[in-house]
C-alpha cells in the first residue's frame, strides 16, 4: 500500500498524451503536490536504453514476442526504480502511456493475446497498477495528421493503428478499474479541464 496516487495517461500516437501530462503536472504542482511526470517506454536509465532499441525505425525484423518482452523489461525497471519510490513517498506519478498501450499494440494489433499481455504486465511490475487511467480518443485520420515522428512504432501500417485504435476503445468501455475516456478532438484547454475535473474526483473517492 502507497500513499501516492498513480496516473496512467493512454492513446494512440499524436492523442494528444505528452500535451495533457504536462498540463495535468501544471495543475497538480499548482495545488502543491508532489508530481513525477514520466513515459513508457523509458522513465529510467536502463529502460530509455531499451526504449532506443524498442522505437529504432532501423530494426525491421523483431518479432512480436521480443518486442512484448522488451516493453515488459522496460517497465519492470520503471516501476522498481522510478514509479514505486516515488508512490511510496507520496507522490503522484503521471505515466504517459502503461500497461493498455501493451495490450492494445501488442496484445490486440500484433496478436499476442490480451489477457496473456495484461499477466505479462503484472507479473513484471509485481502487480503495480494505476489508481486512475485517461484514455484520450482521437480517430486514426487525426492521429495520422497530427503524427510528428518516424519511430518504429509510428511507422506501423494504418491497419495497424486501426487495431490498436479498437483495441484502446474495448479497453476503455470494458475496464472496471477507475478510467475516463477524453475526447482528444476537442481543444486543449478543454480536455485539460475535463482531466483535471476526473483526477479531482479520482483522487478523492480513493
Ligand atoms: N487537442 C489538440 N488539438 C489539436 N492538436 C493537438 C491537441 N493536443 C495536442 N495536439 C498536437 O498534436 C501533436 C501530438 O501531441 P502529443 O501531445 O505529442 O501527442 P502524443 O504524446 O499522444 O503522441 C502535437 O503537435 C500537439 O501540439
Ligand atoms: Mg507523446
Amino acid at each position: 500500500m502507497t500513499t501516492g496516487f498513480f496516473i496512467a495517461i493512454e492513446g494512440g500516437e499524436g492523442a494528444g498524451k505528452s500535451t495533457q501530462a504536462n498540463l495535468l503536472a501544471k495543475h497538480l504542482q499548482s495545488l502543491g503536490f508532489e508530481v513525477v511526470t514520466t513515459r513508457e517506454p523509458g522513465g529510467t536509465h536502463t529502460a530509455e536504453k531499451i526504449r532506443d532499441i524498442l522505437l529504432d525505425p532501423k530494426i525491421d525484423d523483431m518479432p512480436a514476442t521480443t518486442e512484448a518482452l522488451l516493453f515488459a523489461a522496460a517497465r519492470a525497471d520503471h516501476a522498481a526504480n522510478l514509479i514505486r519510490p516515488a508512490l511510496e513517498r507520496g507522490a503522484v506519478v503521471i505515466c504517459d502511456r502503461y500497461i493498455e498501450s501493451s495490450v492494445a499494440y501488442q496484445g490486440a494489433a500484433r496478436g499476442l493475446g490480451v489477457d496473456y499481455i495484461r499477466q505479462l504486465s503484472a507479473w513484471a511490475t509485481h502487480d503495480l497498477m494505476p489508481d486512475f487511467t485517461i484514455y484520450i480518443d482521437v480517430p486514426v485520420t487525426d492521429s495520422a495528421e497530427r503524427m510528428e515522428g518516424t519511430d518504429r512504432m509510428e511507422i506501423q501500417s494504418r491497419d495497424f493503428h486501426t487495431l490498436v485504435h479498437q483495441a484502446f476503445r474495448d479497453i476503455a468501455s470494458n475496464s472496471n478499474s477507475a478510467h475516463v475516456q477524453i475526447d482528444g478532438t476537442r481543444d486543449r484547454e478543454d480536455i485539460a479541464e475535463q482531466i483535471s475535473t476526473a483526477v479531482t474526483e479520482a483522487m478523492k473517492s480513493r
